[in-house]
């Protein structure tokens, strides 16, 4: 595919995105209107095809991303955010129905802590340093860094972070809550895709209705979430991929999941 500031690959049913910005700020992977185009574009046809179980995002051993594009961004007006919605189309990243892991390796500051935020499974490398320092900028969150980081570490933590700029490292976000785990900066990558080898060999649809019932607990009251995945619960038996599950464990054997 002709994408230019994004590296993809399959492997099996495992999809690598690498953030790829190619010029001077390669190793730190910039975020701007391109590279956003680019992964929505991206992420959006690897979740329509029903062999991808799983789609990685990483960007390089310095940066995951270090934020969104200063240089761009400098010259805007109030109207020229407002009518182009700048940064909206980020939101489709986190609408994506496949399972995503952000694999974080140094800088995830800004619209990359942002970035990483928006995936299902967020590791870490021991490099790590996620922040949100937009006020330092003088401007604040724009990918919804305000919300989900909040949701993360709690108020007392994202309060400090936005207000002060402050970093946190991999130990500390991972005792936050922020990041499901940390790993050797050079196992990085081999983790983040046996993990997403592990979550596309399961159910297609059955691991789609997990995150689907995961991700509701972010925007509802826990009754209502509750109900919504007993209803979840009861439409997996209506798969194939139910019964084979539970054959197999009876039978002593490793499930074949045909993802119907
Ligand atoms: C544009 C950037 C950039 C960015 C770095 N560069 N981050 N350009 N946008 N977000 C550029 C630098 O200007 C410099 O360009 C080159 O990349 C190398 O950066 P250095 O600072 O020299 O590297 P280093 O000393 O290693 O420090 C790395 C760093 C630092 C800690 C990541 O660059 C940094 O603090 N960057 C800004 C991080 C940030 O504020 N992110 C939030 C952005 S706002 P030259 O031309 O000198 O080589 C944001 C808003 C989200 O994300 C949505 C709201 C609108």
């Amino acid at each position: 595919d002709a994408y230019d500031t994004i590296l993809v690959e399959r492997k099996g049913r495992t999809a690598l995105l690498t953030l790829n910005r190619p010029n001077a700020l390669n190793a730190l992977n910039a975020l701007n209107l391109q590279v956003m185009n680019e992964v929505v574009a991206a992420t959006e046809a690897l979740d329509r095809d029903p062999d991808v179980g799983c789609i990685v995002l990483t960007g390089s051993a310095k940066a995951f991303a270090a934020g969104a594009d200063i240089k761009e961004m400098r010259p805007q007006s109030y109207l020229d955010m407002y009518l182009s919605d700048w940064f909206t189309a980020w939101d489709r990243l986190g609408q994506l129905r496949t399972p995503t892991v952000a694999a974080v390796a140094g800088y995830a500051l800004g619209g990359g802590c942002e970035l990483a935020m928006l995936c299902d499974i967020l590791l870490a490398a021991d490099t790590a340093v996620f922040g949100q320092p937009e006020i330092k900028l003088g401007v604040i969150p724009g990918i919804g860094g305000s919300q989900r980081l909040t949701r993360a570490v709690g108020k007392a933590k994202a309060m400090e972070l936005c207000l002060t700029g402050r970093t946190m490292d991999a130990a500390e976000a991972e005792r936050a809550g922020l990041v499901s785990r940390v790993v050797p900066a050079d196992e990085l990558l081999g983790e983040a895709l046996a993990v997403a080898e592990t979550v596309a060999g399961m159910s297609l649809p059955v691991a789609m209705m997990a995150k689907e019932a995961v991700a509701r607990a972010f925007e509802t009251t826990l009754a209502e979430g509750v109900r919504f995945e007993r209803r979840l619960f009861h439409a997996v038996f209506a798969t194939a991929d139910q019964k084979e599950g539970m054959s197999a464990f009876i039978d002593k054997r490793p499930p074949h999941f045909t993802h119907r």
